[in-house]
């Protein structure tokens, strides 16, 4: 069905100015880039409301973590200035961790993740950080020489701004960058990119969205993370996520080899040599 540019419009404008969004600053792109694909998708106009909000709800809601971004960027400050060591970054970090589910579920193996992926890749000498969330807070848990260079990327606003001023102050050859890595995929060169616990909602978003990311992307390595189980611990989702990968790549001359870390399934696609 065709829509009317002013009512799209108006859906979008709702969108921007809820007290659910407004504060997140969602890129304009984002937005349009959903509302189109749920245009196509759906055969009346409250339908189509329907779709959008249930389509961006995937999106966003279930990682709107109960974080205060302006306190916790105000309060690292001072933290800094404390010149902590390792251990105390560390538990810093753990404590803001906590409140995302996707770096809390990382904690219990979070000092075997990083390495575990390093055993096939080596060390990388730049990190692209893909719809990153709070996953660069596990920095001190990487043991990157300062050489190597991280961008991280997301949609979130004011998680990025605290994660800029995290970088400025403890990891300055980082970077946090709000950009939808769908609609605007990162044509930065880099030794490989993280892309942890999101290729399953980037496919709901829009069938098909991995395969054109993949292809896109400037790097050797693409390191991709998926859940073994469903939320609940009740499923194996290992023959499902697998084969989501496998038909992200198929056809492309990439080598693929998996492993897990904890509860996370890796897949390792080598994009060149
Ligand atoms: C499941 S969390 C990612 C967790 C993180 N990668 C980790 O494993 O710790 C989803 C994150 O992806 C971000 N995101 C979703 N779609 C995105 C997109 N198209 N571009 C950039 N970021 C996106 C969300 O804002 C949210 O912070």
């Amino acid at each position: 069905m065709i829509f009317e540019q002013s009512f799209l419009d108006s859906l979008i404008q709702a969108v921007e100015a809820s007290h659910k969004y407004r504060d997140l600053q969602i890129p304009h792109t984002t937005l349009q880039d959903i509302l189109a694909y749920e245009s196509q998708h759906s055969q009346s106009r409250k339908e189509l409301e329907a779709n959008f909000r249930k389509s961006l709800h995937n999106i966003m809601a279930p990682y709107l973590e109960d974080i205060n971004y302006p306190v916790e960027t105000a309060s690292m400050q001072e933290f800094h200035s404390q010149d902590p060591s390792l251990e105390t970054l560390k538990s810093w970090c753990q404590d803001r961790m906590r409140h995302h589910a996707s770096s809390c579920e990382r904690l219990p193996f979070l000092e075997i993740f990083y390495q575990k992926i390093y055993v096939t890749i080596g060390t990388p000498t730049s990190i692209l950080d893909l719809a990153c969330a709070l996953d660069p807070l596990g920095l001190p848990w990487m043991n990157l020489p300062p050489t190597t260079s991280f961008v991280a990327y997301d949609i979130h606003q004011p998680r990025l701004d605290f994660l800029q001023a995290f970088f400025q102050l403890f990891y300055p050859q980082a970077r946090a960058i709000q950009q939808d890595i769908l609609t605007n995929i990162p044509d930065q060169e880099a030794e490989c990119a993280f892309f942890f616990k999101e290729a399953h909602r980037l496919e709901k978003r829009r069938p098909g969205s991995n395969r054109e990311l993949f292809a896109g992307l400037n790097v050797k390595w693409l390191v991709v993370s998926l859940p073994s189980r469903d939320l609940a611990g009740h499923h194996s989702l290992e023959a499902y996520h697998t084969s989501l990968i496998q038909k992200s790549i198929e056809g492309q001359p990439w080598r693929l080899t998996t492993d897990m870390a904890g509860d996370e399934l890796l897949f390792f696609i080598q994009k060149h040599d």
